[in-house]
């Protein structure tokens, strides 16, 4: 199953897929992480993308599309993945479309986190990450058991360069006027799917695990019919 999640920073996006892949054995592929990756390797696209990220604002189409369809061309799985942060633009769902038809593996189901702008930004301003294994936490939320350390691998917390109050405001301009449109996109293509963003993370699970039984339901019963 190719599933699409999208909402706003700071929705959980990156939260669910870890538990979803860990659980379920998806790939989850984010285009964030792996921009992030490129910036630290200090890469051709990581050199064009720093600038970009640094500022809230979208790194170009072009780069964002080549690097992901190749990033799916060249996955262990083409079956199974979650996109978390791709698409972001009406022409990157575009492209994206037109690839994934062309394999015959059409995205299945797109699942939009309603969250409030209250709730982002008490989320990204709390975020913590461990600088060796990315593992994600809130200072509030999800702590740490010892402040500013890594429960699984004992390094140091950092907090991302763009969770600045200045930054977040512009990431959510950036989500208002460039990728809140996939949402009737993808509703008109009947795949939208809708999760309580505000809810604990468990209960967020709970609502997309559901979401996702019906699913698997629904494709067997077509493949009895
Ligand atoms: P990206 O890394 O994708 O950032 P984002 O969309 O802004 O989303 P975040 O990662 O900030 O939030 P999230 O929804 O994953 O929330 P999380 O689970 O971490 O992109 C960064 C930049 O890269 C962009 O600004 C852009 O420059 C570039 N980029 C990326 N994709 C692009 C594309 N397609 N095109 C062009 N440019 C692109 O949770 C947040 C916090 O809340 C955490 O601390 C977590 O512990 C906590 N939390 C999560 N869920 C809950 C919950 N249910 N209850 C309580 N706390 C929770
Ligand atoms: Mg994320």
């Amino acid at each position: 199953m190719r599933i699409v999640l999208l909402g706003p920073p700071g929705a959980g996006k990156g939260t669910q897929a870890i538990m979803l892949a860990d659980k379920k054995g998806f790939l989850h592929l984010s285009t964030g992480d792996i921009l992030r990756e490129n910036v630290k390797n200090g890469t051709f696209i990581g050199k064009k993308a720093k600038a970009f990220m640094d500022n809230g604002e979208l790194v170009p189409d072009d780069i964002v599309i080549e690097m992901m369809l190749d990033t799916i061309k060249n996955a262990r799985s083409q079956e199974d993945f979650i996109l978390d942060g791709f698409p972001r633009t009406v022409y990157q769902a575009n492209n994206l479309d037109r690839e994934l038809n062309k394999l015959k593996l059409p995205i299945d189901m797109v699942v939009y986190f309603k969250t409030s702008i209250k709730t982002v930004i008490l989320r990204l301003t709390g975020r913590r990450l461990c600088s060796r294994c990315g593992a994600s936490y809130h200072i509030t939320n999800m702590p740490p058991k010892k402040q500013g350390v890594c429960d699984k691998c004992g390094s140091e917390l950092y907090q991302r360069k763009d969770d600045s109050e200045e930054t977040i405001k512009k990431r959510l301009e950036v989500y208002d006027s460039q990728t809140k449109e996939l949402i009737d996109y993808y509703k008109t293509q009947g795949i939208l799917k809708e999760v309580s963003g505000d809810l604990e993370a468990p209960k967020v699970y709970s609502e997309l695990s559901e979401i996702l039984n019906t699913c698997e339901a629904d494709d067997r019963n077509k493949v009895r019919k």
